[in-house]
């Protein structure tokens, strides 16, 4: 087989959290600093397994992104884009019609943390990974290699936050929005600090724009078709002209919209289950955060992030 396919396919089920790992109650009790970074502890495992043992291939893309800015989109638009040979996007019978984004590519940290990561030696190239790794984070296997890519989707972190909290209170229904507000604006939210996370793959890609490409999820609501092209130009497959004639590139939108991933049978609501495909869609909005902040959180948050990112040429 030629790569990209779906892990689920050939590995089986993505390892899922155990059981016994604790639910966010505290999210500061949650989280731990990991080189500067802030992340699940039961994460920690795999990022040091990831350091110690990924072994990357010519082809490989790593899709990254902080947790709740469109990963979950991103998985399903690469997919769909770099399986397009194999796999039309507007066939009855693709994969992620089947396949949730995140059974068709892997979470490194997850997978590695369950002592699973052999697993991505069995799938044939170009294969699709994905995480929430900072740039500082990542082992030089990956940021230094001419034959691996990155391509890194940021969000606007007012919506991030207000999406994260929403995911969040499915796993503790106590959380409160001014938890996660105030780590994000300490700098400890999950994969925080935010700013830290935007600027290190924000200056990957202005200084290396072959190796990482850096997407706006405002953006790709704003021309998907657009952003598809980008993505397909990035991965040196291109729509040809005969393709862009057939509406290939427009289809691939049309797959991975919102709309279209929410409403398939595969990520409906499911009776017990201990993560929901159905919480990864939600509003797939941009601006939600007007519904959950006052003006005066959204200032403070907007300041700290401008103060920042002061002079990178990245702003919200
Ligand atoms: P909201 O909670 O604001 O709706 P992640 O995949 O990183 O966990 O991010 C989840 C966010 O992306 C959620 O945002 C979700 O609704 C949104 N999302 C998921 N699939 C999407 C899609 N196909 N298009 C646009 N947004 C999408």
């Amino acid at each position: 087989a030629v790569g990209p396919v779906p892990f689920k396919d050939i590995c089986g089920a993505m390892p899922l959290p155990s059981a016994a790992t604790p639910r966010p109650s505290d999210l500061r009790q949650w989280v731990r600093c990991y080189q500067g970074t802030w992340v699940p502890e039961y994460h920690v495992p795999g990022i040091v397994a990831i350091r110690e043992s990924f072994a990357p291939r010519r082809g490989d893309v790593v899709l990254v992104s902080p947790p709740k800015c469109g990963t979950t989109w991103l998985k399903a638009l690469a997919f769909a884009t770099m399986a397009r040979g194999a796999h039309p996007p507007a066939g009855a019978g693709h994969p992620l019609r089947r396949l949730n984004p995140h059974d068709c590519v892997p979470f490194m940290e997850m997978l590695f943390a369950a002592g699973c990561g052999g697993k991505m030696d069995t799938l044939p190239s170009p294969r699709l990974m994905a995480t929430h790794m900072q740039h500082s984070v990542l082992p030089a296997s990956i940021t230094h290699n001419p034959d691996c890519k990155i391509i890194c989707m940021c969000r606007d972190p007012k919506d991030m936050l207000v999406s994260m909290f929403h995911f969040a209170s499915k796993l503790a229904p106590n959380i409160s929005f001014s938890d996660v507000f105030e780590a994000a604006c300490e700098g400890t939210n999950i994969s925080g600090p935010i700013w830290d996370h935007l600027l290190g793959y924000w200056n990957a890609s202005k200084a290396n724009p072959e190796a990482v490409l850096f997407l706006r999820y405002e953006e790709m609501l704003r021309d998907p078709v657009e952003g598809v092209r980008k993505l397909a130009r990035f991965v040196g497959q291109p729509f040809s002209p005969a393709e862009e004639e057939a509406g290939a590139a427009t289809d691939v939108a049309r797959l991975c919209s919102f709309d279209t991933l929410r409403s398939l049978e595969i990520n409906r609501p499911a009776a017990a289950a201990r993560y929901g495909n159905d919480w990864y869609f939600r509003k797939g909005e941009a601006r939600d955060w007007a519904n959950h902040m006052t003006p005066d959180m959204a200032r403070r948050l907007d300041g700290i992030i401008q103060e920042k990112l002061r002079g990178s040429g990245l702003s919200f």
